[in-house]
This record gives structure tokens, sequence and C-alpha cells, in this order.
């Protein structure tokens, strides 16, 4: 079932159905791009994709990245692979640590074989934030020091490492980019769930939302759609190979998040809880390695953002 050669370049997305994969197969499609997903709908959405159906250049692979046969076919004839398919989250990784482990570190050394079997040029991994633990110094610049506090964190760094060692092994260039707190459509209200649409799900349905500690911890937010602008320019960008901070480069405490959410009409009620155990108090990237190096620049500012993501969330909840 090959692609047919007039829709462009050919690419596979892992995790495509997720929240972040499934934003960015919409974008390499209208792109002009042939797309392939592999994902085995753990904690992604068929429904996230069900608009693409019968679309020219559009393939759905159901199955997991840890199955290698399953994998070289995907991976054939392909000139760039996003690795998105993850166990994703610190308290995931704390239920289900060896789970996490073999799909976070095993399932990214299969993609990278594969890749490289298949004569890719390009990898572009999706790295956390969580790498750093505790934070030292603000703003993170890539060089910050790594100690991750949770098995999440460990997992990714070590996935990070191996896709820079294989690019200096082999030609494969290999990019990882470093996360901060993403939110954006797609983005769903689950046990693992983000602050963004905990508060916002919580509120349509007039339950209190809770504040854990003072509120005045600091995160960078950043759009999805900016994530997926950098993900499409580490995969244009030739002859780069490295890990890359993605975020807003601007911060919010929680409180003034909480002023925002009021500001695109919800009404919030606000609990105040203990601080949450292993929480970093501020977060902001540093981005001058991205901006120089890959060309990328955030654009979607934080008000606009979540008025459209609290638009989407009412569609959301009234199905
Ligand atoms: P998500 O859970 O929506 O997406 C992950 C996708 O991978 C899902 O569709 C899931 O079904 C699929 N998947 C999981 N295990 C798989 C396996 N073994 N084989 C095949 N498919 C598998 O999460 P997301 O927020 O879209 O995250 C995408 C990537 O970005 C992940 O690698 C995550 O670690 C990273 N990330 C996300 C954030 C964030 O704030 N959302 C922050 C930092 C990094
Ligand atoms: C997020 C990720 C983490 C990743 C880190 C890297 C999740 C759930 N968290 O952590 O895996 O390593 O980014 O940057 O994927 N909060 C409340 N009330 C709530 C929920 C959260 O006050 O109901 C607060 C938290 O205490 C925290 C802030 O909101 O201070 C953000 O929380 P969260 O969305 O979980 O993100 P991070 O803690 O930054």
């Amino acid at each position: 079932d090959e692609l047919p050669e007039e829709v462009g370049v050919k690419i596979l997305v892992t995790g495509g159905a997720g929240f972040i994969g499934s934003n960015l197969v919409d974008a390499l499609l209208a792109d002009g791009h042939g797309v392939t997903v592999l994902d085995d709908l753990s904690s992604g959405y068929g429904e996230n994709l069900a608009h693409l159906r019968g679309r020219e250049g559009f393939r759905f692979l159901e199955g997991d990245v840890r199955d290698e046969a399953l994998l070289a076919q995907a991976a054939r004839g392909q000139e760039a692979v996003f690795h998105l398919a993850a166990s994703v989250g610190n308290k995931r990784s704390i239920d289900n640590p060896l789970t996490d482990a073999d799909i976070n570190v095993l399932g990214t050394l299969k993609v990278l074989e594969a890749a490289r079997a298949a004569g890719c040029r390009k990898v572009v991994f999706s790295s956390s934030a969580g790498i750093f633990g505790e934070l030292k110094t603000l703003p993170i610049a890539e060089d910050h020091p790594v100690e991750p506090d949770s098995p999440y964190g460990c997992t990714k760094l070590c996935a990070e490492k191996l896709c820079l060692a294989y690019a200096k092994l082999y030609d494969l260039e290999a990019v990882a980019l470093r996360y901060f707190n993403v939110y954006g459509p797609r983005q769903r209200f689950d046990a693992y769930g983000n602050v963004i649409p905990i508060f916002v799900f919580q509120i349509l349905r007039g339950e209190p939302i809770t504040v854990f500690g003072d509120g005045e911890q600091t995160r960078d937010f950043v759009h999805v759609r900016d994530v997926v602008q950098a993900n499409v320019k580490a995969a244009l960008s030739r002859g780069v190979s490295g890990a890359f901070n993605i975020a807003s480069g601007t911060r919010i405490t929680l409180n003034d998040l909480v002023d925002l959410l009021r500001e695109t009409g919800l009404s919030p009620k606000v609990l105040s809880g203990p601080p949450r155990p292993g929480d970093v108090r501020h977060s902001l990237a540093d981005l001058r390695q991205a901006r120089t190096l890959l060309g990328f620049e955030p654009r979607v500012d934080l008000r606009e953002g979540l008025k459209e993501y609290v638009a989407w969330a009412r569609e959301e909840a009234a199905r």
C-alpha cells in the first residue's frame, strides 16, 4: 500500500492519533505531504483522525511502535519520521515504570533502527522539559543540568540521547524537541491531565477548580500550533542535529492563568489545595537555540490560544 508519488514528501508520524500528533498530521497533509500514522490508540483517539479517513496521501496503521515488523513496513520509503508515540507524563510513569521504559526507551531505539534501515533523512523526537527535573536557573537553556525526578523524565532523556548518538553514528539527522507545557485543541481531560484541560473541563462541568499551593508558581505554556511549527522547522533544517527547548519564552502564574480563563467568559469557583509534592516552582524556557538554528518563533498569544481552546472544549463537553 504505497502512497502515490505526487503527494510530496513522505512522512511517518508515530503517536499521530494523539493530541500533538494529530495536530501535526493535519498541518503536514495541508502542506501536501504524504503521511503514515502508526499509533496503538492507547492514549490517542481514532476520532482525532476521523476527518482524514479516505483522504489521498493519508494512511493509518494501528499498532505498537515496539512491533519491529510493523515499524519496518511503516518506515519504508519515508523521508522523515516524527516520533511522538510515548508513555506520557510523570504520574503515568510512576504508576507503570516498566511500561514507560519499554515504550519510551526500547520503542525509540526500534524507531531509530527502522529509520536507519529505511534510509530516512531525519528523525524528529518529542522530548520534554521533564528531563531537567528541579529547575536551578531561569530561563532554562539547553545546557541546564538534567536531573529528572521521575521515570518519565529519565526515559525521555535516555531516548533523546539515543537519537543524538544515532545522528553521530549514522547518516541520519536527529532533532529532539523539549516541549514545555503544551496546550490546545484536542488536549483532553484524563487522569494524567495537564492543568489547562483540567481547569477548563471542571469549570464547564460546574465543578470547582483547585489551585495547588499559593498559585504564584509559574509555567511557560506553549500552543500546540507552535509545537507543530517547531516540528516542521526541525524536519526542514538541513544538517542540523541536536536538542532544543520548545516553549513560548514567556511565563505566567497559575493565579493569572485563572484570570485569563475568566476573560474567556468562564466563571471558575476556585478552591485552594496543598502544594503538589515534587512540583517545580518556576518554569521559563530560553529559546535562543531554537530561534537561531531552527528559525522557530512562537506566534500564538496565550490569551488568544485560551479563547480558542475554551471554544473547542465547549463543543467537546457538549458531545
Ligand atoms: P498523547 O497521549 O495524546 O499522544 C501520544 C500518542 O502515542 C497517543 O496517540 C498514543 O495512543 C500513542 N502511543 C502511546 N504508546 C504507543 C505505542 N507503544 N505504540 C504506538 N503508539 C503509542 O500525548 P501528547 O501530549 O500528544 O504527547 C505527544 C508527545 O509529546 C509525547 O512523546 C510526549 O512525551 C511529548 N510531550 C508532551 C507534552 C505535553 O505538554 N502534552 C510535553 C512534553 C512532551
Ligand atoms: C508538566 C507535565 C510533566 C512534565 C513537565 C515538564 C503532566 C501532567 N505534567 O508538569 O509530565 O515533566 O510538564 O515541564 O503531563 N495544578 C493545579 N491544579 C490542578 C492541576 C495542576 O494547581 O488541578 C498546578 C500544578 O501544581 C502545577 C501547574 O498547575 O504547578 C502545572 O501543572 P501540570 O499541568 O501538571 O504541569 P507541570 O507540573 O508543569
